[in-house]
């Protein structure tokens, strides 16, 4: 999506619709900055209050705008994140399949707000329709925004489009099938982003030969159930920086079935998600080259399939992690965690500054959390608040949850050093206990995104969070110095 700002709607503003949003408080104030003569006698026919979401539209009565509407946006001083992205859906529906180019006056929008609603905005946008023998007709491509006043720079405008090119990116990815984004999928997708900015990218993917010489064996005792060879796959940008990088983790479970502790049926089509923490490295990758971001960032995403078959881990099974720690895998449906032990020490060889990983985890925080917040699993006081205020910046929010010693006890096995389930309670608690004891060397964060990374029911699909998230941190810390 192209985005402009505009100090005013003129003759020049080559848009085919104008979208005006009206405080419910000042309804008359469209009638004096458009000059609509009738306004008073037009709300008072159509009773309308600009409440949020009204719309009204208007034919001819505003100069130089043949279609125009007036779109209520209730009282602006109670206007909230979740509010804006409603009006921004409200306004991408309504024109999406019927104009390539839409002007919005955003004037009545409280300008601390201009940058969430014109994120909002491009987000709202994304349709997926691949596989659809009928694609939808979305046309709409170019937005303006119109105010006489904001603190919106022509910056955070590409800003925005990068973000949304990197969370649009994931989100593809994501509602991919099993079938078609499988391990070495994921792999061709890192290294076709690798081709596309050779002077920001260096990519290394490892096979199972690799991985199994580096001696992941929790990783590999999720892959081995699969015909698809598992794949440890690292995109590093601006690698000739000096600096120590920021190192995302992305679990990368192109599907899964729970390998032999087999999930129930009904929606198990929804574990195609369960690649969405990979989705989002890959779509930040994409978003900091867009932006060209002045930062050392590495991201490694732990690729396999969790299935069934003769060849696949047995609960009951031990195997020793690259750590040198024993895991005895009582669940074969607690893999994430397992393929992504491996990796937090794999990474280790980056001396990252942080490492954050995000995977799409547990059950127990959808329980816990709903689809409204993700997950933040951290010792390290400094960074939880980092990433919370990252995460209210981008509209893409997290809440704090205990990673702390006294659950550790809950994953004591009696043959290996450790279990990989903790029981029944505090699930997603004890998942982020175990990947702690593979990250004690560095400051670390983790994110569930079990309940955010995708919609279920009438909106299904991938929701492409936390991309702005984590861009949003990245941008903190290249402003902080
Ligand atoms: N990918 C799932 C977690 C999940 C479940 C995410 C539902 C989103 C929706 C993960 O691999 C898993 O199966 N976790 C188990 C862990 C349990 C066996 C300790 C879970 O949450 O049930
Ligand atoms: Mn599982
Ligand atoms: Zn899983």
């Amino acid at each position: 999506m192209k985005l402009n700002m505009n100090t005013s709607f003129t003759q020049n503003t080559s848009s085919q619709s104008l979208l005006i949003l009206v405080d419910s408080e000042q309804v008359q104030q469209a009638a004096t900055t458009y000059s609509i003569n009738d306004l008073a006698q037009l709300t008072q026919a159509t009773q309308f209050k600009a409440s949020l979401n009204e719309t009204l539209p208007l034919i001819g009565q505003i100069e130089n705008a043949t279609n125009s509407t007036l779109v209520g946006i209730g009282k602006a001083a109670d206007i909230t994140a979740n509010k804006l992205a409603k009006i921004a859906q409200t306004i991408i529906k309504a024109t999406q399949k019927k104009f390539q180019s839409i002007s919005i006056d955003i004037s009545a929008l409280p300008q601390e707000q201009h940058y969430l609603f014109a994120l909002s905005l491009t987000q709202a946008a994304y349709g997926y329709d691949e596989f659809k023998s009928k694609k939808n007709e979305f046309v709409l491509n170019e937005i303006q925004l119109i105010a006489s006043n904001s603190p919106l720079t022509a910056e955070q405008l590409r800003l925005i489009e990068a973000v949304e090119l990197g969370q649009s990116y994931a989100r593809d990815l994501g509602n991919r099938p099993g079938n078609i984004c499988f391990p070495e999928y994921l792999a061709e997708q890192a290294q076709a982003l690798a081709a596309e900015f050779p002077d920001l990218l260096k990519v290394t993917v490892l096979d199972e030969q690799q991985i199994a010489d580096l001696g992941m064996g929790a990783f590999l005792a999720v892959s081995k159930g699969s015909d698809r060879p598992g794949r440890i796959i690292t995109l590093e940008y601006q690698a000739e920086r000096a600096e120590a990088p920021v190192v995302l983790v992305g679990k990368g479970i192109t599907f899964d079935t729970g390998g032999i502790s087999l999930k129930p049926g009904a929606g198990m089509d929804e574990m195609k998600y369960d690649m969405c923490g990979s989705a989002s490295v890959l779509g930040t990758m994409r978003a900091l080259c867009e932006a060209k971001l002045p930062i050392h960032v590495v991201g490694t995403i732990a690729a396999a399939e969790n299935m069934p078959s003769g060849g696949a881990t047995r609960p009951g099974d031990i195997v020793t992690t690259m750590s040198g720690q024993t895991v005895e895998i009582l669940n074969t449906d607690a893999e994430g965690r397992l393929v992504l032990c491996d990796t937090l020490t794999y990474v280790k060889r980056f001396n990252p500054a942080i490492v954050i990983d995000i995977a799409t985890l547990t059950g127990a925080c959808v329980v816990a959390l709903g689809s409204v917040l993700t997950g933040m699993f951290t010792p390290d006081d400094k960074l939880a608040q980092e990433i919370e205020s990252a995460g209210k910046t981008a509209f893409d929010r997290v809440w704090r949850m205990p990673v702390i010693e006294d659950y550790q006890e809950q994953l004591d096995s009696p043959f290996a050093d450790i279990a990989n389930i903790g029981g029944p309670k505090a699930g997603s608690v004890t998942a982020a206990c175990f990947l702690q004891r593979f990250t004690r060397d560095y400051r670390w964060a983790h994110l569930d995104i079990a309940g955010t990374a995708w919609n279920s029911g009438a909106n299904k699909g991938a929701t492409g969070r936390p991309v702005p998230l984590l861009m949003q941190l990245l941008v903190n810390r290249v402003n902080n110095g």
